[in-house]
């Protein structure tokens, strides 16, 4: 069963999130983390970086890898997954370089795609895995890139991404729709499966519906999120617009 925790605002569950995250640290500072990209887990990432001004989140042992990257997309784009982090949380704490593990998305098609991939697995394998995956949560129910389908891929791939997720990734291409790339590499399902916890954060009301299918809908691959009640140690953090349709308290 997931545990659910509902908090009034994001910023109040970014604060205990990452203050939590930051004891952990402290307990396991060879933690390896997944990290998800998207607007959600922003007021985490700041969060964690003001902990760590602060003295009291210190990542110099611990290992990342994200769960996705655009294919076509080198780090150095701006508009990359890799800028992203960088961005919001990567250049605001004392992670070595080399623990940080990205999908690298200047792959060419093919052999190299794949290639690729197996790398990124092989390298969560040789990490001892991960301990505490961060996701989000797409509008249409993926999870990385895990697009909704009528079959879903358990490694690492590359995915052709829908409609609905390039126009809401749009604002990291200028909001042009056209520019964002009709593919992606990400984790697969069963990579984040693996993982030993995992905490997904959804915020705000456009999520609520997708949450209430998410935790009482059957598990299918039209809604790769709904594979979360398989997983023994789940957590589900929601604020109270998000939590809408969930009934109880
Ligand atoms: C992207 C990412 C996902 C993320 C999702 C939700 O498509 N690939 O990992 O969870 O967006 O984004 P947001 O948090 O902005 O709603």
């Amino acid at each position: 069963m997931a545990r659910i925790r509902i908090f009034e605002t994001p910023a109040a569950l970014a604060h205990v999130l990452a203050g939590h995250l930051a004891r952990t640290l402290t307990v396991h500072p060879a933690l390896v983390l997944g990290l998800a990209t998207g607007r959600t887990p922003i007021p985490l990432y700041r969060e964690l970086a003001r902990l760590h001004a602060a003295g009291r989140a210190d990542f110099s042992r611990a290992t990342t890898f994200n769960l996705d990257e655009f294919l076509g997309v080198g780090a150095q784009d701006p508009r990359s997954y890799r800028a992203f982090m960088q961005k919001h949380l990567f250049g605001h704490i004392n992670l070595a370089p080399r623990r940080i593990h990205f999908l690298n998305g200047a792959v060419h098609a093919g052999r190299e795609v794949q290639r690729e991939c197996d790398r990124y697995e092989r390298a969560i394998e040789r990490a001892g895995g991960i301990d505490v995956q961060i996701l989000g949560l797409g509008m249409n129910g993926h999870i990385g890139f895990n697009e909704p389908a009528r079959a879903l891929v358990a490694r690492t791939h590359s995915v052709r991404l829908k409609p609905a997720t390039r126009r809401a990734n749009a604002p990291l291409f200028g909001n042009r729709v056209g520019a964002v790339p009709r593919e992606a590499l990400s984790m697969g399902m069963a990579t984040i499966l693996h993982a030993k916890r995992i905490v997904l954060l959804a915020t705000g009301s456009t999520k609520a519906r997708c949450v209430e299918r998410m935790l009482a809908g059957p598990v299918s691959p039209r809604l790769p999120a709904s594979f979360l009640q398989l997983h023994r140690h789940v957590e589900i953090w929601l604020d109270r617009a998000a939590a809408a349709r969930l009934g109880g308290p």
